[in-house]
């Protein structure tokens, strides 16, 4: 009897044991089995170019697999795929070179073989969709040495020409898809309301009709070649940082290495909409097809998990019929639950994810959410549609990788526009018994600091590397310092000593030229309490006022510096901003072969006390700044 009790008891146990067994492998299996892939004819619609792109995109998307959309909807840093064959085992959609990962050979021909390599593994899956390869060239393909590295957008603001940044846009593309570089992660159209923040200088101004006019102008000049006869766009913009970038406040970092990147956007709804939307409304007018998130928190929550911002007013009211995609981590960055963190950030309306590492955990996460009805098919196939749609607006289908020749690089035409722009971008805050232009006839010249002879520092952060280079190694470039040996009269001496350390027994030079400014820097790493110059800069301004009757100090700098006990002392300022490789723009205008014609961008404020000084678009504090918004000095 005993035993007969014990016996009933294992066998009941058995038996739910095995009931549960059956129910958690029926539930993997309807988990994770894969989808049956429809069958495709020989020539499927959508290889023919001459049907319309909605067509082609719904008629490929017939044939896809479930495994084959969220591949779609995969981005991944390159140096995070583990093996070649895993871009066609995902169906990875899309590839980056986050800023400073660059094939084994830094060479134009490097990043072609590279990302041919790719999108040969790409193409050659069943439905041969190619890839999307992004990079952030924000101020030209600039991790590419002997590309033309231009103005960051600080300095096209303050030229204010909405032809040229055209023009630059459309050099950058070229130079671009001389490498397969197909998609820009540019222009930033965000809005720094406190220079303390570490981007200020990647973006063009925190005027909204400024901002507006400038990136659409570059949209159109990325994406749609002069050359370009047909719809087909050359290389895909990303407007970026969406929505509010720009107006975070001081100390809400919810990075805790920074204290403003990344931070909570003060504003509320209408102020969005009044000072933020209009140029995202207006980049995609011009045609943008793909918008970024940005890593900001709006209210309580991050921009990536905001619905109602970006489904109902981005892709509803503003109509736009692009995909959106999330910036660097920034579904999952601060939370341990990856698959609620993706499937609220799909629901919310990110159609790709910048994972950029773990793409077999999202892969999969994103395959169970939907198998349990918790992100729907309908929200899969619209976000593909989106990602589709501008593969086919790219010709991907019809000539993926590289199209331009290798020669395109160096390139003098384009060097030549970067030179113009630098000379459009300067700033003269000030000129004393109009010692600018330099006279032709001037005797001697010194030149010292920090940044007279240093073409990393003069081109900024997103420079080779992500936080940029120091020194002067990168080949075909114009250091400051070389631009002026270049344009000034041949009788004219021109000593350099970096520390302005001349000798004070010799004659004193007629002009001393005080090139200083800020070391590179990208993101929060560039978060300042005090922009400003540094003890070893002030100290060189000084040494030269010793041995020259005028100093000129030029400013290489990201945003205003706060100056305002210094510019007392000094004869005539310019600001440079970051020019890039073509530092004899500065000495054009120094020397007076083409005019001072930039204006502020932005405000300068005369003390840290101020900041933020624009407060939703408005500058507040305007009439206590040391220079306001728009200031140029005609001379
Ligand atoms: C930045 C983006 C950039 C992305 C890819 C992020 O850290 O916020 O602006 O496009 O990295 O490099």
């Amino acid at each position: 009897m005993i035993m007969w009790h014990h016996k009933s008891k294992l066998t009941s146990c058995l038996v739910v044991t095995s009931l549960i067994a059956v129910i958690i492998g029926s539930t993997f299996l309807f988990l994770t089995s894969p989808t049956t892939p429809p069958p495709v004819p020989d020539k499927p619609l959508y290889l023919d170019a001459s049907l319309p792109i909605t067509e082609r995109v719904s008629n490929l998307l017939s044939y896809m697999t479930l495994e084959e959309k969220i591949g779609q909807m995969t981005l991944v840093e390159k140096d995070s795929i583990k093996k070649l064959s895993d871009i066609s085992d995902y169906h990875l959609g899309a590839l980056l070179s986050g800023s400073g990962s660059k094939p084994e050979e830094n060479t134009v021909t490097g990043w072609k073989q590279m990302i041919d390599t790719y999108q040969a593994e790409a193409t050659q899956s069943r439905l041969g969709i190619p890839l999307l390869y992004g990079s952030d060239a924000i101020h030209g393909h600039a991790h590419v040495p002997e590309a033309t590295i231009f103005p960051h957008l600080i300095g096209l603001g303050a030229s204010g020409d909405s032809e040229l940044v055209k023009k630059i846009a459309s050099a950058t593309a070229v130079e671009m898809m001389a490498t397969g570089v197909n998609w820009n992660f540019a222009p930033n159209l965000d809005m720094p309301q406190d220079i303390r923040w570490g981007r200020v200088y990647e973006t063009f101004s925190d005027d909204p009709t400024l901002v507006t006019k400038l990136g659409a102008a570059y949209v159109q000049g990325l994406q749609t070649a002069a050359n370009n006869t047909d719809e087909q766009l050359q290389v895909l913009a990303t407007p970026k940082h969406f929505v509010g970038l720009g107006g975070m406040s001081w100390d809400t970092s919810l990075n805790k290495n920074f204290k403003i990147d990344q931070g909570v956007t003060d504003a509320n709804e209408a102020l969005l909409n009044e000072v933020y939307l209009p140029p995202f409304a207006a980049a995609i007018d011009a045609g943008a097809l793909n918008i970024m998130v940005g890593l900001n928190t709006w209210g309580d929550d991050r921009m990536v998990r905001q619905k109602h911002l970006l489904t109902d007013v981005l892709k509803k009211q503003l109509g736009f019929k692009g995909f959106i995609v999330s910036d660097w981590y920034g579904v999952h960055e601060g939370t341990h639950n990856t698959f609620w963190a993706t499937t609220v950030a799909i629901n919310s309306g990110v159609d790709m994810v910048m994972l950029p590492f773990d793409y077999e955990t999202f892969t999969r996460q994103v395959k169970w959410a939907n198998r349990l009805g918790l992100i729907s098919d309908a929200r899969i196939d619209d976000a593909v549609s989106r990602i589709l749609y501008a593969k086919f607006s790219l010709g991907l289908f019809d000539q993926a990788g590289s199209t331009e020749t290798l020669t395109t690089i160096p390139n003098q035409a384009h060097r030549a526009l970067a030179r113009e722009a630098v000379a459009q971008s300067l700033v003269l805050l000030k000129n004393e018994n109009s010692i600018l232009p330099l006279k032709t006839n001037v005797r001697k010249i010194r030149v010292a600091g920090s940044a007279a002879n240093n073409i990393g520092k003069q081109s900024g952060a997103w420079t080779i590397e992500w936080q940029g280079v120091d020194g002067n190694w990168l080949p075909n470039s114009t250091s400051i310092l070389a631009g002026i040996k270049e344009i000034a009269n041949k009788n004219t001496q021109i000593e350099f000593e970096e520390q302005a350390l001349f000798s004070t027994d010799s004659d004193q030079a007629d002009v001393g030229i005080a090139i200083v400014g800020e070391s590179p820097y990208a993101e929060g790493w560039g978060d300042n309490a005090k922009p400003s110059l540094s003890d070893e800069d002030l100290t060189t301004i000084k040494n030269l006022k010793q041995t020259s009757r005028s100093v000129v100090v030029i400013l290489v700098t990201g945003r205003p510096l706060i100056i305002t006990d210094e510019i007392k002392d000094w004869d005539a300022v310019v600001v440079a901003w970051l020019p890039g490789s073509e530092g004899a723009g500065v000495a054009d205008v120094l020397f007076g072969t083409k005019p001072f014609t930039g204006s502020l961008p932005l405000p300068w404020p005369s003390n840290i006390n101020q900041l933020p000084i624009t407060i939703n678009g408005e500058s507040s504090n305007d009439s206590n700044v040391l220079f306001s918004r728009y200031f140029k000095l005609l001379y």
